[in-house]
C-alpha cells in the first residue's frame, strides 16, 4: 500500500504547536515530514516520532524561499502522496509603529503570508491534479482583528486568512479541503511558557490553550469526509474574553 505523507512546515520546540501536530498525524498512520528552519529542531522531533514507532522525516526549508518551497514539496510527495499540508509558520512580531523598519513590516509578512503562498501553490499543484488532500492554516486573533503595536503581524495574519478563503473556494469544487484554524490565545507551549515566563505565570495552564486539544481540531479537519467540511475553526480557553 502506498504510504501517505502529511507536510507540516514551521516545526520548533518539541512542546510547540508545530511538533504537536507532527506526533498526532504520524500517530495517525502517515508519514510526516518534519520541516522547519533548525536542523537540531525538525531532527529531533522526527527522531521522537520514530523512536515510538512511527514515520517521520525531519527537512530543512525556510518557508519564505520560493526554491525552498518547490523542493520541499517534491521531497515530501518523493516519499508518498501528500494527503496533509499544514502552514503552520508564524512569528508574533510587534513594535512602535513610527519608528518600525521597512525591513522590519516585510520580515514579519514573508514569514506569516507570503510563505503560505509559495507552500501552498506548492502543495496544491499536487493535491489539485489528484482532486484530494486537507491543507490547513494556523491563524492567530491577529487573524481577525489589529491591536496597538501589531500592525505587521495583524496584516500578515489577516492576508493568510484571506489567501485561505480564496483558496477554500477556489479548490473545494477541485476535492482539496482547505482549513484556517483561529487561534485566539497564547498557547501553552514552550514559545510563551519560556519566552514570557510572567505572562504564562499568570495565566497559568488553565488560561493558555493546550496543545493537544489544538491537534483535535486539526485532525478533526483533516477526517472531515467531503460532503460535511469546516473551513474555520476558531479556539480560545473558558476564560478569554472575546
Ligand atoms: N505561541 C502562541 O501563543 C500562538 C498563539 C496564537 C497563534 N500562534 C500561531 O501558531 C503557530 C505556531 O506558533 P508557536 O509559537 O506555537 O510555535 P511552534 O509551532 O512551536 O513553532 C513554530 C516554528 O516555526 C518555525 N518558523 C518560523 N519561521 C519560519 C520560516 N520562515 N520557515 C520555516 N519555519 C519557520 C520556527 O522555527 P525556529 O524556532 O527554528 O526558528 C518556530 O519554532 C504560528 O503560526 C503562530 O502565529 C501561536
Amino acid at each position: 500500500m502506498t504510504i501517505q505523507t502529511a507536510l507540516i512546515i514551521g516545526v520548533g520546540p518539541d512542546e510547540g504547536l508545530g511538533a504537536t501536530l507532527c506526533r498526532r498525524f504520524a500517530a495517525q498512520g502517515l508519514h510526516v515530514v518534519v520541516a522547519g528552519r533548525t536542523a537540531e529542531k525538525v531532527e529531533h522531533v522526527a527522531a521522537g516520532i520514530r523512536a515510538a514507532g512511527g514515520q517521520a522525516t525531519g527537512l530543512v526549508a525556510d518557508a519564505t524561499e520560493e526554491a525552498a518551497m518547490v523542493d520541499l514539496v517534491a521531497r515530501a510527495e518523493a516519499i508518498g502522496p501528500l494527503a496533509l499540508a499544514i502552514y503552520n509558520a508564524g512569528n508574533n512580531m510587534n513594535g512602535d509603529f513610527l519608528t518600525m523598519e521597512a525591513a522590519f513590516f516585510e520580515r514579519c509578512w514573508r514569514i506569516a503570508c507570503f510563505g503560505g503562498f509559495l507552500f501552498s501553490r506548492e502543495v496544491l499543484r499536487c493535491m489539485a491534479a489528484r482532486g484530494a488532500g486537507t491543507l490547513i492554516f494556523t491563524g492567530a486573533s491577529a487573524s481577525m482583528r489589529g491591536k496597538p503595536f501589531f500592525a505587521p503581524f495583524t496584516a500578515a495574519k489577516a492576508g493568510l486568512r484571506a489567501l485561505a478563503q480564496s483558496l477554500a473556494r477556489e479548490f473545494g469544487p477541485k476535492g482539496v479541503h482547505v482549513g484556517h484554524v483561529v487561534i485566539d490565545g497564547g498557547i501553552h507551549g514552550e514559545k510563551v511558557i519560556t519566552g514570557v515566563p510572567e505572562f504564562a505565570k499568570r495565566l497559568g495552564p488553565d488560561g493558555l490553550i493546550g496543545l493537544e486539544g489544538l491537534a483535535d481540531i486539526y485532525q478533526m479537519l483533516h477526517n472531515q469526509p467531503r460532503n460535511a467540511w469546516s473551513h474555520e475553526i476558531d479556539v480560545r480557553t473558558h476564560r478569554e474574553v472575546f
